[in-house]
């Protein structure tokens, strides 16, 4: 027998074998009531999947976590949480924690559009976009990892954006910096977790039809059309289904990657 071997695979079970027969893990997602969050949600309550689903519009989560108790079965907690609040976040994961609910998988989807150019971005909006988009994702990812470290199991998807990888033609540097900042977010926490069993992951979606994308003119969008070779604009499905591979035991040995799903607008 190879001793060595034997060891190595012991050592790479222990660390990264989440064996709760049967059990489902907990998946929270953010900016659940919308696009790509809520495309999510329904995917993993199809797969039986507990979920607790934050956004800012609670109307709209209570509505769709009634659907999905009713269609699956399954247990499904609606929070209203502002992200970029960091207060508000560490409160939500006490009342999760109040529940016994230990989150396993966190899509950190939440987000905001600005399509305005590089002039029109005033300090307000800078903060703005910044607090929602890289502190709330920070926010989420350090209020989940300490029950993840202590499972030694844990999936972590942020969302970037195509803008983050290569800039946006309108010059919204806001967004962009602040989608680049989530890749970096990405990388520096998927070194540190790697050892505790935990991965972190991103995907950088192009322009999809979403609330957030309507809110651009139809020119700036026939545009934005014109220069995606696919020759149209991603599904929300689309996206969800890249988040869900990223979480999935297929991607168990992916670590701060940065999956393109745009269709072939850019390349990297
Ligand atoms: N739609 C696109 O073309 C596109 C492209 C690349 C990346 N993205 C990113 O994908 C993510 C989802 O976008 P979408 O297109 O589904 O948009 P959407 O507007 O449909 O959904 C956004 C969600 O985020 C929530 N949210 C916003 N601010 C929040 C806050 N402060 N606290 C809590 N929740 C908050 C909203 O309530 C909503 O549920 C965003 O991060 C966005 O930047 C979108």
């Amino acid at each position: 027998m190879n001793l060595k071997a034997t060891n190595a695979t012991k050592l790479i079970q222990d660390v990264y074998i989440h064996d709760t027969p049967g059990k489902k893990e907990w998946v929270l997602v953010t900016g659940a009531s919308s696009g790509f969050g809520e495309e999510f949600a329904r995917q993993y309550a199809e797969k039986g999947h507990p979920l607790v689903l934050v956004a800012r519009r609670l109307d709209r989560l209570q509505t769709l976590a009634e659907t999905l108790r009713q269609q699956h079965g399954i247990e499904v907690v609606a929070e209203q949480v502002d992200l970029s609040d960091v207060a508000a976040v560490i409160q939500l994961h006490q009342r999760l924690r109040e529940r016994d609910i230990a989150i396993d998988i966190l899509i950190n989807n939440a987000g905001i559009g600005d399509f305005v150019s590089f002039p029109e971005i005033s300090s307000d909006k800078w903060d703005r976009m910044l607090n929602i988009h890289l502190k709330g994702s920070f926010n989420c990812c350090q209020a989940v990892l300490a029950g993840m470290k202590e499972k030694k199991y844990g999936k972590i998807v942020n969302v970037s954006s195509v803008a983050g990888k290569r800039g946006d033609f309108i010059g919204n540097a806001h967004y962009t910096a602040a989608k680049a900042g989530i890749i970096g977010l990405t990388r520096s926490l998927a070194l540190y977790a790697a050892p505790f069993g935990i991965n972190v992951n991103a995907i950088a979606p192009g322009l999809v039809a979403t609330e957030l994308s309507d809110e651009m003119s139809s020119e700036m969008k026939a545009t934005t059309i014109s220069r995606i070779p696919a020759g149209r604009l991603g599904r929300p499905e689309e996206i969800a289904r890249a988040a869900a591979f990223l979480v999935s035991e297929d991607a168990s040995y992916i670590f701060g990657e940065t999956l393109s799903v745009n269709g072939g607008s850019y390349m990297d």
